[in-house]
């Protein structure tokens, strides 16, 4: 409470003569200096002693000590106002009550600072640094994915994608993969439970499907990738995970041939792990191409298979209704838990799903 010190005294002055009109004599002087000084001074112990708790209990002791409604100081203090002489009531009065004010803003203050103590908030302190955020990061996997789709991007090829739930033409039929063959075993995929009379659903076993289905969709020419997930029930260790990602890739063109595939592909491995790659085909069987070769990549001198891939079967073509004898296509499809463990060094694809922050924050 600011005081102006003249006023002050002009004001006591005023008093002191008025004081002297009304016959009230040195008693009344001393009344209202006793009251002044005890204001003045219960207003500093209140409020040193409400910052200071330092919980509800001890608050609450203050609390009673300073306010309360039978013997707390400040009764004592309202009964020195009654005390004064008539020519002090007026401006005792209105430090009283400047005073109850004061005292109970103290009290609030005290009270808001321990319910911040209580939530678990630091006493604001304006001047400290704030608090950092942790920032999360992309998944490896995502990571890698986004690094295809922009390596293969220069490249014409538009990223799409396709269901993860596939029917039997999308996932075999169409492919070339008759009813009696082994890659159509219920051991060997995740069948779901369908209604009687409903033909079987699967969880995709390859992201081969979304070839039929972007060219059942699309006239040729066309270049496209998909990336996503596949399943196979196959027992997790350190090459296999019963859910994993495949890149698949398709071109589709008037005059299209193995050369080109192999560009492609050298292409990508080179931009993707960076200087020197080798690529090389050997000879395999898919269903769906024609002639079929497993990929390999050679890399800080180690050959690491790392996907299919062939000329994409006239069969094929013609089942989506494209003509043969006008455009003929490549296609091939990668593990991308392999390229990515490639890349990083990882030596055990579990690793990419354990969730352990202190493996995955590593990846950029
Ligand atoms: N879908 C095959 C698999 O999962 C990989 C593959 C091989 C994809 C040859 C292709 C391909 O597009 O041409 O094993």
């Amino acid at each position: 409470m600011a005081h102006d010190d003249n006023t002050a005294d002009k004001n006591a002055a005023e008093r002191d003569a008025a004081r002297e009109k009304t016959g009230e004599g040195t008693a009344a002087r001393d009344a209202a200096r006793t009251f002044t000084v005890e204001v003045e001074r219960l207003l500093a112990e209140a409020a040193a002693a409400m910052s200071a708790a330092a919980d509800a209990s001890s608050l609450e002791s203050a609390r009673i000590e300073f306010l309360g409604a039978k013997s707390g100081r400040l009764k004592a203090v309202q009964k020195l106002l009654g005390q004064l002489g008539a020519a002090d009531k007026p401006a005792g009065g209105r430090r009283f009550n400047e005073l109850k004010q004061a005292l109970a803003a103290c009290f609030e203050a005290a009270e808001a600072r321990l319910a911040g103590a209580a939530r678990g908030l630091p006493p604001i302190d304006v001047t400290l640094p704030g608090v950092a955020r942790r920032l999360g990061r992309h998944h490896p996997i995502t990571l890698t994915i986004r690094r295809v789709q922009q390596i293969m991007g220069r490249l014409g090829f538009e990223s799409v994608e396709g269901p993860e739930v596939e029917d039997q033409w999308h996932n075999f039929d169409a492919l070339a993969i008759p009813p009696e063959h082994p890659a159509r075993d219920p051991l060997d995929n995740f069948y779901l439970a369908v209604a009687k009379g409903h033909s079987p659903l699967l969880l995709r076993s390859q992201t081969s499907t979304v070839q039929i289905r972007v060219m059942e969709a699309r006239k040729p020419p066309l270049r496209i990738i998909s990336l996503g997930r596949v399943y196979r029930p196959d027992t997790a260790d350190a090459t296999h995970y019963p859910m994993f990602h495949q890149v698949e890739g398709l071109c589709v063109e008037r005059g299209t041939t193995m050369a080109h595939l192999k560009s492609v592909l050298r292409f990508f491995a080179s931009s993707f792990l960076g200087g020197d790659v080798h690529v090389r085909f050997r000879p395999s069987f898919f269903p769906f191409t024609e002639p079929s070769v497993e990929v390999d990549m050679e890399w800080g001198g180690r050959w690491v298979e790392m996907g299919g891939a062939g000329m994409v079967d006239p069969a094929v073509l013609a089942a989506v209704g494209y003509d043969p004898e006008q455009v003929s296509g490549f296609a091939f499809g990668l593990g991308v838990e392999r390229i990515a463990a490639r890349r990083h060094g990882v030596a055990d694809i579990r690793d990419f799903y354990r969730n352990d922050v202190r493996f995955l924050e590593q990846f950029r």
